[in-house]
């Protein structure tokens, strides 16, 4: 049998066994494998999660292939141009997730400043002695500026969630436009990345990983932030120059960091466990029942509209 979808892993949710009945030629083979390679000249269809980057090599023996379907709203990992000039599609799961993200960095943001991680160990331990006046004093967030890098739909729902903390929000993003960022019951003001740096005592990253935004918080723009500064990453780890994020959290100079996203994910750079003053996470994001049952419909949709609407 000729396989037409070729997925790595199995997707949740009901929408999956729907696809999975208008197209019985569809089959899972790991990322990579011999059976993965075995099956690509035939596919007409492939399902990647977003830790399973394709190379242009790779869709080099796809002759029929119409469409790509990945299980994230990033598509940093595909080889966009080559997709475009062959006309395979990419379907993405863009909308679904944007809550569940936003969620996801406020659930940093406030494990980080109150110091949750600590506490929770200290409960544990057994080795508690009681309320006492200083006992691990975090940071409060009212009345503080956060820094959000991208003002798409997750930016601007984190932008919501701090707003009604009381934070004061400032916005930059790729496209360096002036305009300010609707949210609905307000509009903020978009600022240049060093006049929001220099200003954000939280800085929360919301932008893809593009070549105009890798890298962009390298040690000069880090540099920027005021004393103590939190950062907050639950877009992509390539935006953040890891090194010198973990030189200045031992220096003192940045006040903690959260992270969902990791440069290699999962190999993420050894120094980040032992360093001070962080939360990680295994890139959680869109971790959500509800969430991932939409990203698999969005998917399956995608997928049999182009597999459909090509007459095959
Ligand atoms: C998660 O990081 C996604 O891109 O969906």
């Amino acid at each position: 049998m000729n396989i037409r979808i070729l997925s790595t892993s199995p997707l949740i949710g009901p929408h999956v066994k729907d696809l999975g009945r208008d197209f019985p030629e569809s089959r899972i083979a790991p990322y990579r494998s011999a059976a993965w390679t075995e099956a690509l000249p035939g596919a007409e269809a492939l399902v990647v999660l977003l830790s399973e980057p394709l190379t242009e090599m790779d869709l080099e023996p796809c002759v029929n292939l119409k469409v790509i379907g990945t299980y994230s709203v990033g598509t940093n990992h595909l080889p966009r141009n080559y997709c475009d000039a062959r006309g395979i599609r990419i379907v993405n799961t863009p909308g679904v997730l944007t809550d569940a993200t936003a969620d996801l960095a406020l659930t940093l943001l406030l494990a980080l400043t109150r110091r949750v991680r600590e506490g929770e160990a200290l409960v544990r331990s057994g080795e508690w002695k009681g309320w006492a006046p200083d006992l691990l004093l975090g940071s409060g967030l009212a009345g503080k500026t956060c820094g959000i890098l991208g003002s798409g739909p997750i930016g601007r729902a984190f932008a919501r969630r701090v707003r009604a903390m009381g934070m004061e929000v400032v916005f930059w993003d790729r496209e360096d436009t002036g305009e300010p960022v609707d949210l609905g019951a307000e509009t903020i003001r978009r600022l240049p990345l060093d006049d929001l740096l220099r200003g954000s005592s939280v800085l929360s990253l919301h932008c893809p990983l593009t070549d105009r935004t890798r890298g962009l918080l390298n040690r000069e723009n880090l540099a920027l932030l005021p004393e103590g500064a939190f950062i907050i990453n639950t877009a992509r780890g390539g935006i953040v120059d890891e090194k010198a994020a973990i030189e200045f959290l031992h220096c003192g100079k940045i006040g903690g960091v959260g992270l969902d996203v990791y440069e290699n994910e999962p190999d993420i750079d050894r120094q980040w466990r032992g360093a001070p003053r962080t939360v990680l996470l295994p890139h959680l994001g869109s971790a959500t029942r509800e969430t991932r049952e939409e990203m698999s419909r969005l998917l399956c949709d995608g997928i049999r509209n182009v597999l459909t609407s090509s007459g095959t």
